[in-house]
């Protein structure tokens, strides 16, 4: 009798358990994909492209040349042009189309997200059955075919660690961040918000090292010997030179007086 209660009792924890496991998964999957599309998932339609490509004409090939090549300004497609937004949000490539022409007046939101949608045609992404909105902007990725990767070389990104540093007069000397997380692509080289702060202070710690250039010279505000030990957000252009990772500083900002996990 004991022994009927117990097993069925001890299989049921380990269902529900189980259960609650899957429960999650399906739940979590769908309200990732909403949440984290990717210029892969058809973010935009073939006639709004055709609509920003006629818009394209009258407003952008001036400068950029009709086949997006550039005449003498920046290409609009191909491996320069995606290398500056790639793992990065949709939005920033927005707002930069959103600038232009340069000094020249505003087109207005519908037809910028026109000419965004015809940008993505020109590199390649497929079209699909759902206009693209302002709205959705945000909540898409820029990505290789491959899915997510790092940061391209050469790309301002934004870090945490923990600041430290070797001996003096050592080989060891130079200023570097330890345990530090993956880099990620902003667009903001200087001083962060408030929000970024708190949002750099909730990010985990990781397991990457870079060394720190210039980080004396940055500000005259910030002194990294105060610093050491500390958990830091840096931001600066990613400098991949074989094994070694570097950060040429444009910002540092301590965050916490440690560096506990
Ligand atoms: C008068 C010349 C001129 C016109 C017209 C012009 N642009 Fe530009 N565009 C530039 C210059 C110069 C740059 C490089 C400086 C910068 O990024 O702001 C640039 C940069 C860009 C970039 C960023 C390229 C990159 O990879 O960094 C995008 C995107 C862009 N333009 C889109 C457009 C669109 C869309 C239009 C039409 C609405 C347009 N431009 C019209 C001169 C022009």
């Amino acid at each position: 009798m004991r022994r009927e209660v117990r097993l069925p009792s001890r299989f049921s924890a380990r269902t529900l358990a189980l259960l609650c496991g899957a429960v999650v998964l399906l739940t979590a999957g769908p309200a990732l994909a909403q949440t984290r599309g990717s210029v892969w998932d058809g973010v935009f339609t073939a006639e709004q492209a055709a609509r920003g490509k006629a818009s394209f004409a009258a407003n952008c090939a001036v400068c950029h040349g009709a086949d997006l090549n550039g005449v003498n300004r920046p290409p609009l497609k191909g491996e320069l042009f995606l290398n500056h937004w790639l793992e990065g949000s949709l939005d920033a490539l927005f707002t930069h189309v959103k600038a232009m022409p340069p000094g020249r007046a505003n087109l207005g939101d519908g037809p910028y997200v026109d000419l965004l949608a015809f940008l993505l045609e020109a590199n390649a992404f497929p079209a699909g059955a759902r206009e693209l909105n302002a709205e959705a902007i945000p909540n898409i990725q820029v990505q290789g075919q491959h899915g997510p990767a790092s940061v391209p070389n050469f790309a301002l990104v934004d870090v945490v660690g923990c600041l430290t540093r070797g001996p003096r007069d050592t080989p060891h000397e130079k200023w570097t961040l330890t345990n530090g997380s993956e880099p990620a692509r902003t667009r903001s080289p200087i001083q962060p918000s408030e929000p970024e702060m708190t949002a750099a202070r909730a990010k985990p710690l990781g397991s990457q090292t870079f060394q720190l250039l210039d980080v004396e010279f940055f500000s005259g505000a910030f002194h990294p010997e105060t610093h050491l030990g500390h958990k830091v957000n840096a931001k600066g252009f990613l400098i991949r030179a074989g094994a070694d990772v570097r950060i040429n500083v444009t910002w540092v900002e301590m965050l916490a007086p440690d560096c506990g996990r």
